[in-house]
């Protein structure tokens, strides 16, 4: 794998796959890689002659008071992990590379960057948007690759390439899970034992209300009052929210139509898990 820490150099490499009609996929990470990122990297593999992944913890996503500095590195395993799985190119930039001295210009899906996780983390889409943009913009892929734990995220990174003409399909790749249920997250390691041991409860509700519309249940209020009420059983899971929005536009409504995403985020301490799960009717 060649591993690139500048932005020309890793474009010349992709220039050179391009002129020899290589697709290119792309795997954006912010590294501490888990399971999760490699069933994109695999995605991207059965997709893609060329896959390249880049690790960039992007200041710009992180509020003041949240886990930027403290977000977890491992780039030497991350290196092996992304060998193993065939990757041929990684772009790692440093900061400096990526915002220069003077950056002034953002990317903000305005909407369905302002609810859910967006309400809870003002400026955070704008960070995401604003970076995979610039990241679309260096490498031109063919096609790129999100989780859905990352729900509203690949719907903004969506709308955002649609919106703008980027030239790239966005594919959402479905999220992986440990034994217990748990969506797999960089930010599990941050859990206590006793967290860890609870936190599963998070997928488990969202499967009761699952099993509540799969018998017949529509009314949005009750199932969302089923889950508040499941997570609030642990006094150690602290409920930032939970909704159930349309999809893809994540709006409001009374009563469940086609397609929905029921999202949650849930604290423990200073932990903030999400999940989701799309419901259909
Ligand atoms: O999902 C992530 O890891 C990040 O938000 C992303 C898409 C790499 C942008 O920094």
């Amino acid at each position: 794998m060649q591993i690139f820490k500048g932005k020309h150099e890793i474009r010349d490499f992709i220039s050179k796959c391009k002129a020899l009609g290589k697709r290119v996929g792309f795997v954006p990470t912010m590294g501490y890689l888990h399971q999760g990122h490699l069933s994109l990297m695999q995605t991207a593999t059965k997709d893609c002659e060329v896959v390249v992944a880049s690790i960039f913890v992007n200041p710009t996503q992180f509020g003041p008071k949240e886990d930027f500095s403290e977000y977890p590195r491992d780039f030497v395993k991350d290196c092996r992990l992304l060998e193993a799985q065939g990757v041929d190119a990684l772009f790692y930039p440093e900061v400096q590379e990526m915002y220069g001295d003077d950056f002034s210009t953002w990317v903000e899906v305005s909407g369905l960057g302002d609810s859910l996780c967006g309400k809870s983390r003002p400026g955070h889409f704008r960070g995401v948007a604003t970076v995979v943009t610039k990241l679309f913009n260096i490498i031109q892929p063919d096609s790129a690759y999100f989780g859905q734990k990352d729900a509203q995220q690949s719907l903004v990174i969506k709308r955002m390439a649609q919106d703008l003409d980027l030239p790239v399909k966005v594919v959402i790749v479905p999220t992986v899970r440990e034994k217990d249920g748990l969506a797999m997250s960089s930010r599990n390691v941050y859990l206590t034992p006793e967290q860890r041991a609870v936190a599963p409860v998070l997928y488990s509700s969202l499967q009761k209300a699952e099993q509540m519309v799969a018998e017949g249940e529509r009314e949005i209020k009750k199932l969302e009052s089923m889950v508040i009420d499941e997570l609030a059983k642990h006094k150690d899971a602290e409920i930032d929210y939970v909704e159930i929005r349309s999809l893809p536009n994540l709006e409001k409504s009374d009563r469940l139509e086609s397609f929905s995403l029921m999202a949650l985020a849930v604290r423990f301490g200073q932990t903030r898990l999400i999940d989701n799960i799309i419901l259909e009717v």
